[in-house]
């Protein structure tokens, strides 16, 4: 696709794409407010929407004047168009500490991310006022719009963490694979059934968040040189699906449906392996099934010359508690484990849409 709305109820860069849909490069940024106060704050909104407007809908904001308003085509010479730009704009439970008078507008599921059992939270990598999520059709694009956002808001926030995410072209065909080589989006919930677990339909203590969603974004670091001295075997096992055509072990296709009532012991899937543990696929887990939205990274060598790669796992959903965290603490301790390693990210609420030509981010959060 070429461009995606920049009005509507909801933001884009969320909906679940079918496989192999997803925007080919990402960044995902988060930063510190450095606004002091409500209208600062409320300036910063502004200055986001009418550059989503102009940059991803090629949209003129006659409506919204800002105080720092990008006269000229841009900073980089002539752009790449619109290119399936979407830039979507979440808060983090720190916006809502005592700076800008938001301590009652928290949504109540909306918390510093928890800590669990394989993570090693590196500061420098958690947390952040705002999450910015870019995705375009190249990595030109997203550098462009980052660019273009911070040269429009540079006194109002800074950046404390950015990670540059890319996908795979199919191989052979349809999903895109991760950086162990597996496909990945597979078995993500599609159509209406993907939207009534992602989109906040009816918040009685917070009704500004009707629209929105919640996004969690860890940052995971792959093993690769470890996992790539394990047998294909072993690998399937781990994730229970065989490698190359994405197929659960099970089955013999890549969207056959696994049947984990049919194998209780797990002679086929094994009983810890991520997808069984991930969705148990029974009525009462339904619920907390969740969109992903993952691309994978590469930031080159660590200190001990090993490969610095890995997942930045994204997933949207209604409820953190309910759906990322409760299949999070299912996937505590399983094999996986042993070749990844969550280091960063956060927890951010995705706000409701910019409405229309006259409507603002954020407009009934402020
Ligand atoms: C499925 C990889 C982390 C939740 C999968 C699949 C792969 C995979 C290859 C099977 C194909 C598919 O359906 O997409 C990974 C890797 C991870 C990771 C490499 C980390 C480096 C996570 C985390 C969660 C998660 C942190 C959530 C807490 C899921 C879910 C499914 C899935 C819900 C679908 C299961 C199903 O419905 O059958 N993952 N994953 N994954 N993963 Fe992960």
């Amino acid at each position: 696709l070429d461009s995606y709305p920049v009005h509507g109820a909801r933001q884009s860069g969320v909906d679940a794409p079918p496989a192999g849909r997803q925007q080919a490069a990402s960044e995902f940024m988060a930063v510190r407010v450095t606004a002091t106060d409500r209208a600062g704050l409320e300036t910063l909104f502004t200055q986001l929407t009418v550059m989503i407007r102009r940059l991803a809908g090629g949209l003129a904001s006659p409506d919204t004047p800002v105080a720092r308003p990008p006269a000229d085509n841009g900073v980089l010479g002539a752009g790449p168009g619109i290119d399936g730009l979407t830039i979507t704009v979440a808060v983090g439970a720190s916006l809502f500490d005592d700076r800008f008078g938001l301590a009652d507008k928290r949504p109540a599921g909306l918390t510093p991310m928890r800590v669990f059992g394989n993570d090693r939270p590196e500061p420098a990598w958690t947390g952040g006022d705002l999450l910015i999520q870019v995705c375009a059709n190249h990595a030109d694009a997203t550098h462009r719009a980052v660019r273009e956002l911070l040269r429009a808001t540079r006194e109002n926030m800074q950046v404390l963490w950015r990670i540059r995410g890319f996908g795979s072209p199919p191989r052979p065909e349809g999903t895109p694979r991760n950086l162990l080589g597996f496909k990945d989006g597979t078995a993500n919930p599609q159509g209406d059934d993907a939207r009534s677990l992602i989109w906040v339909e009816d918040d009685r203590d917070q009704p500004w968040t009707v629209g929105g969603t919640y996004v969690v974004v860890r940052l995971i670091r792959m093993f690769t040189e470890f996992w790539d001295r394990i047998s294909i075997n072993e690998q399937e096992r781990i994730f229970g699906r065989r490698r190359d055509s994405g197929a659960p072990l099970d089955g013999n296709a890549e969207f056959d449906v696994p049947d984990y009532r049919a194998d209780p012991h797990g002679f086929a899937v094994p009983t810890d392996a991520h997808i069984r543990l991930a969705n148990p696929r029974t009525d009462a887990t339904a619920g907390q099934r969740l969109i992903r939205r993952s691309y994978n990274y590469d930031l080159g060598v660590d200190a001990n010359g090993n490969l610095q790669a890995g997942h930045i796992f994204v997933c949207f959903q209604k409820s953190i508690q309910e759906q990322f965290e409760t299949v999070q603490e299912r996937l505590d301790g399983e094999p996986l484990e042993d070749y990844v390693q969550p280091f960063g990210g956060g927890y951010f609420f995705v706000l409701p849409g910019i409405r229309d030509s006259h409507d603002v981010l954020g407009s009934g959060l402020l």
